[in-house]
C-alpha cells in the first residue's frame, strides 16, 4: 500500500463506521497557547472541553502536524520528524473504549493486514476495562499486553485540560539489536524493537489547576496513528524515510545536489524532512522571521541548507541555493492529499529561495568569523577550536558541525565532536524546559459564576439598532479604572473583538447619566466601563436607557467593511498568500496587517486604492447571514479561524464580491463608506506588511486639509491652484540662478581680497612673504588664498592662520623654487606648536591645527620669524 492508499483506506474505513471526514486543519491553530498544530486533536479542543458542541459525534481526519521539540534528532534516527501526518478518529460523547479498540484492531489486521502475532498493546496500569477488552474480546494473549504508568499511558494536551488514560498498539519489528540484547524486551522498555503505531486516548477527565481530576461532561475518544510509521510497517521498511512518502523527495535531493550512492544519509533525511515542513508551513501562511512560527520556519530552512552544504563539503553561497528546487518533488508526493498546495507552488518556492539567499550571506559572515578564530588559534599555538565556538557557529550561523570540522581540518585544526554534542544536549534540554503546552484560558471565576446564573448578554446592536432599554444585572466599582463596571441583560454596545473597537455612548436612568467609555466581552458576557456624568449610580434591577454614539459607530462600520474589501483586493492583486495577520478598526482609521514578503510599489498602492474605491462606488449590498461553516466555505468564504468548524457562523457577504466569517458591524451597502484613502504602507516584521487607511469623514477631512494647504501655498506665491506648480518650478529655477551668481561673486571677492593682500606683502632677502591671521575663516578659502597667492607672486611664501571657534588652523604654501631654502611643512609645524598643536606636510603646501585659537596671531608671527632666519 502506498502512503496515499493508506490515508484513503483509513478515512474510508472510519466513514464506513459513520464518521464524518474533516479536511486537515491549518498548521496554525486558532489557539493562542499553541504555536503549531501538534496533534490531530488540536482543532477539536473546544469539543473535548465541552466549550462548544461538536457538529458531528464521530469525526475522522488525516491531520498535518509539526512538532519541533526534538528538532536536533531529525536526521539522526529512522523515525524523527518535524512535519508528520496523524491519522485519527474522534468520538465526542458517542462511542468509547470498546468500539475504539475493536475498530483499531479491525483496521490494522483486516485493512492493513498486519500479522496479529507481531502486534502488542499497552494499557494504563489500572485500566482493567481496556485490558479486558483487548484480552477477552479481541483475543490478544496476556503475554502481549503490558500495563504502563503515566509516562507512557496517560495522554494530556497540557498540564491542565482534557486528558485520560491511553492504550497503545505496538508493532514488533523483530529487530533484536546487535547482540540480541532486545530479545527479552517489551513495549515501554528501551530500544527500537517495538514501534508504537497507534495511540488510543480515552479522554474522560479534566485536570484542574490544583492537579485534581474532574470528569468531563462526556466521554470522548481521540486516537492518533502516525502515517509515516504505519507506512514503514506496511511497506516493510525499517526507516520512515525509505517509504514512498519520501522516495520521490529523496530522489529529488540526490539529483539536485548531485549526490551519488548511499552516502550523506543524515543530510538527506534532514533535508527531506525540513523541506516538507517548510512547504506546508509556507503554504499555511508562515514566513521566515525571528520569532514564533516564523523562527521555526527560518531555523528548519537554514538547518536543511546547512545539511546540503555539509553534504557537498562546501560552504554554500548564493549560486548554490537548492532547497527551493525540491518543492515540486514534495508537491508531487503530496498533491493527492493536499491539492491546495499546487496553487501556491510559485510563492512557496520564492519564499524558500529568498530565505536561502539571505542565509547564504549569513554563512559567509560565519566563515569570516571562523577564519578569524583560526588565525587566533595559530597565534596562540592551539590546535582545537573550543566547543563554545563550534556551537556558536551552529546556533547563530547555522553551520553544521561537520562543516566547521571540515574547514578546520583542511587547515590542520580540529574540533571536539563530544564537546559539541554536550552543548547541543544542553540546548535540547533548555528548549524542552520551555516547551509550549496547551493551557486553559485564565479562569475568571466571577464571570463563570455570573454566566451560570444569567447566561450571556444579548447583543442587540447589529442591524442599525442603536438604542436599548436594558436591566442592570451587576455593578461594581473596580480597581484600576475610573467609574463602574456594569453588566446588563441586553446591550446595543459592541464589545471590543475581532479587531473592531467597542462602542461608546450614554446610559441614562432618571437623574443618572453615565458615559460608556469601553466595553469588553468575557465568555459572551459584556462588561461596560461607565463614568458618571451626573446623578448616583443605579442599583441592580433598575431599567436604563442605553444609546450608543451613532456617528462614531457608523465611522467604525465604514472602516470595517472597507477592511473586508481591502483584504479581497490585496489577494486579487498580490496573490492568495495574502492572509490577515492582524486588524484594527476604529472610528479614525483601519489598520490591516497581512502576510506578504516585499514592499508594495507606489503604483501598486494606487491600484489597490482604486480597486477598493471601485467596489465602494459600485454600491454593493452587504448581507449578513448565519450558516453552516461548510456551506460558507463552499461559497468561498475567507475563514480565518479554524476552530469555527461545523458551527453556525456569521457570514458577511459583500454582494458578489467577498465573503468572510466575521462578528463585526458593517455598513448596509458599500456606497456608505465614502472615499477610501491609503495613508501608509510599511513592513512591521519580516514577511508582514501593514496598511493604514481612512474612509468617510476622515478621508474627506484629509482632502479638505490638502486643499487648504495648496491654497496657502498658492497665496504665498501669489497665484492660484492651477498655476502653483509652474510658479514653484520657476521660483526654484530663479533660485538656482541666484545661487550661481552668488558663488561667482564670492570667487571674485576672494580674488579682490587676495589682490589687496598681495599689495601688502613683505620682502625678506628679496623673497615675497605674505602673512595674515583671521578670525572664523573657512579653511577652503585659506587654501584658495594660498594657491592664488603662490600663482600671483610666482616666487614667494604664504603663511595663514585662523581662529575658528577657539581652535587654531594654519595653512602654508611655498613656491617650488624656494623649497630648497624652507619647506611649508617646517613652517606650519612652528606655527602649530605655538598654538598647542603639531603638524607637518608637503614641502610646497601644508596644513595643521592647534587647540589654542587665541594664539594664532602670535603663531603666524613666530612662523614668519622662522622664515626670516631661513632665507
Ligand atoms: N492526541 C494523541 C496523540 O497525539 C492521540 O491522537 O498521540
Amino acid at each position: 500500500m502506498t502512503g496515499n492508499e493508506i490515508r484513503k483506506s483509513f478515512v474510508d474505513f472510519f466513514k464506513s463506521k459513520e464518521h464524518k471526514h474533516f479536511e486537515s486543519a491549518s498548521l496554525i491553530p486558532d489557539d493562542k497557547s499553541l504555536l503549531l498544530t501538534v496533534a490531530g486533536m488540536v482543532p477539536f479542543k473546544p469539543f473535548f472541553l465541552g466549550e462548544k458542541e461538536a457538529p458531528f459525534k464521530r469525526i475522522t481526519t488525516y491531520q498535518k502536524c509539526i512538532r519541533t521539540n526534538d528538532l536536533e534528532n531529525v536526521g539522526r534516527t529512522p523515525r524523527h520528524h518535524t512535519f508528520f501526518e496523524m491519522l485519527g478518529n474522534f468520538s465526542f460523547g458517542d462511542y468509547f473504549k470498546k468500539e475504539a479498540i475493536e475498530w483499531s484492531w479491525e483496521y490494522i489486521t483486516k485493512v492493513l493486514k498486519l500479522e496479529e502475532d507481531r502486534l502488542w498493546v499497552s494499557v494504563y496500569k489500572t485500566d482493567d476495562e481496556a485490558y479486558e477488552i483487548w484480552n477477552k474480546e479481541i483475543g490478544v494473549p496476556a503475554e502481549r499486553i503490558v500495563r504502563l504508568g503515566e509516562e507512557d499511558n496517560w495522554w494530556a494536551a497540557g498540564p491542565v485540560g482534557s486528558c485520560g488514560p491511553c492504550s497503545e498498539i505496538y508493532y514488533d519489528t523483530q529487530n533484536m539489536g546487535k547482540n540480541n540484547e532486545e530479545a527479552d524486551r517489551k513495549p515501554g522498555d528501551d530500544g527500537d524493537r517495538f514501534l508504537e503505531i497507534w495511540n488510543l486516548v480515552f479522554t474522560e477527565w479534566n485536570r484542574l489547576e490544583d492537579g485534581s481530576l474532574v470528569p468531563l461532561p462526556e466521554k470522548n475518544i481521540d486516537t492518533g496513528a502516525g502515517l509515516e510509521r504505519i507506512a514503514s510497517v506496511v511497506q516493510n521498511k525499517d526507516n520512515n524515510f525509505d517509504t514512498d512518502l519520501f522516495t520521490n523527495i529523496t530522489k529529488g535531493i540526490k539529483s539536485v545536489l548531485e549526490i551519488q550512492g548511499n552516502e550523506n544519509e543524515e543530510a538527506i533525511k534532514i533535508i527531506a524532512d525540513h523541506v516538507r515542513a517548510s512547504v506546508f508551513l509556507i503554504g499555511d501562511g508562515v514566513l521566515p522571521s525571528n520569532e514564533g512560527r516564523g523562527y521555526i520556519l527560518r531555523k528548519i530552512i537554514r538547518r536543511a541548507f546547512g545539511a546540503g552544504s555539509a553534504a557537498k563539503q562546501k560552504v554554500f553561497e548564493k549560486e548554490d541555493i537548492f532547497l527551493y528546487k525540491l518543492v515540486p518533488y514534495v508537491l508531487e508526493t503530496m498533491n493527492e492529499a493536499y491539492p491546495e498546495l499546487a496553487e501556491k507552488q510559485e510563492y512557496i518556492e520564492k519564499v524558500i529561495r529568498l530565505e536561502e539567499e539571505r542565509f547564504a550571506t549569513t554563512l559567509k559572515n560565519g566563515t569570516e568569523m571562523l577564519e578569524e578564530e583560526i588565525q587566533k588559534l595559530k597565534g596562540e599555538n592551539q590546535k582545537e577550536l573550543p566547543a563554545e565556538l563550534t556551537f556558536k557557529l551552529y546556533d547563530t550561523f547555522g553551520f553544521p558541525f561537520e562543516l566547521t570540522k571540515l574547514i578546520l581540518e583542511n587547515q590542520g585544526f580540529e574540533a571536539s565532536e563530544e564537546e559539541f554534542e554536550k552543548k547541543l544536549a544542553e540546548q535540547v534540554q533548555r528548549s524542552k524546559d520551555s516547551r509550549t503546552t496547551i493551557s486553559d484560558m485564565i479562569k475568571d471565576e466571577f464571570i463563570d459564576e455570573f454566566f451560570e446564573k444569567h447566561g450571556k448578554t444579548e447583543f442587540t446592536g447589529y442591524l442599525q439598532n442603536y438604542e436599548e432599554k436594558s436591566k442592570l444585572l451587576h455593578i461594581a466599582k473596580s480597581e484600576g479604572i475610573s467609574g463602574y463596571e456594569m453588566i446588563f441583560d441586553k446591550t446595543p454596545f459592541y464589545a471590543e473583538s475581532g479587531g473592531q473597537v467597542a462602542d461608546t455612548g450614554i446610559i441614562t436612568s432618571g437623574e443618572f447619566e453615565g458615559k460608556v467609555v469601553n466595553v469588553v466581552k468575557k465568555h459572551d458576557v459584556f462588561i461596560h466601563q461607565v463614568e458618571i456624568i451626573r446623578g448616583i449610580a443605579p442599583a441592580v434591577g433598575v431599567e436604563v436607557k442605553m444609546q450608543i454614539d451613532v456617528n462614531r459607530r457608523k465611522d467604525i462600520q465604514r472602516n470595517h467593511t472597507a477592511t473586508h474589501i481591502l483584504h479581497k483586493v490585496l489577494r486579487e492583486n498580490l496573490g492568495t498568500h495574502v492572509e490577515q495577520s492582524g486588524s484594527l478598526v476604529d472610528d479614525e482609521k483601519l489598520r490591516f496587517d497581512f502576510s506578504h514578503y516585499e514592499a508594495i510599489s507606489p503604483e501598486m498602492i494606487e491600484k489597490i486604492e482604486k480597486g477598493v474605491n471601485d467596489i465602494i462606488l459600485s454600491n454593493l449590498q452587504v448581507k449578513i447571514n448565519y450558516e453552516n461553516i461548510e456551506d460558507a466555505k463552499a461559497r468561498g468564504a475567507m475563514a480565518l479561524f479554524s476552530d469555527k468548524y461545523g458551527d453556525i457562523v456569521r457570514v458577511v457577504e459583500i454582494d458578489g464580491y467577498s465573503i468572510e466569517l466575521c462578528g463585526g458591524t458593517h455598513v448596509k451597502s458599500t456606497g456608505e463608506i465614502g472615499l477610501f484613502n491609503i495613508e501608509s504602507e510599511n513592513g512591521i516584521a519580516s514577511g508582514t506588511r501593514r496598511i493604514t487607511a481612512t474612509t468617510g469623514h476622515k478621508s474627506l477631512n484629509y482632502v479638505n486639509r490638502l486643499e487648504e494647504k495648496i491654497k496657502e501655498i498658492s497665496d504665498i506665491f501669489r497665484t492660484d491652484e492651477k498655476n502653483v506648480v509652474d510658479i514653484i518650478e520657476k521660483y526654484i529655477g530663479d533660485m538656482r540662478a541666484a545661487v550661481k551668481v552668488h558663488e561667482e561673486m564670492q570667487t571674485k571677492l576672494v580674488k579682490y581680497e587676495i589682490n589687496e593682500m598681495l599689495e601688502n606683502v613683505e620682502t625678506v632677502n628679496g623673497v615675497k612673504v605674505l602673512k595674515r591671521s583671521f578670525v572664523d575663516k573657512n579653511v577652503d578659502e585659506l587654501k584658495e588664498i594660498v594657491d592664488r597667492g603662490k600663482e600671483k607672486m610666482q616666487s614667494g611664501i604664504v603663511i595663514l592662520g585662523t581662529n575658528n571657534n577657539g581652535k587654531a588652523v594654519f595653512v602654508v604654501g611655498v613656491t617650488k623654487d624656494l623649497i630648497s631654502k624652507v619647506k611649508a611643512g617646517e613652517i606650519v609645524k612652528v606655527a602649530a606648536q605655538v598654538a598647542g598643536g603639531n603638524g607637518g606636510g608637503r614641502p610646497d603646501f601644508a596644513q595643521a591645527g592647534g587647540k589654542n585659537g587665541s594664539a594664532v596671531k602670535e603663531a603666524v608671527e613666530k612662523a614668519f620669524e622662522f622664515v626670516t632666519e631661513k632665507l
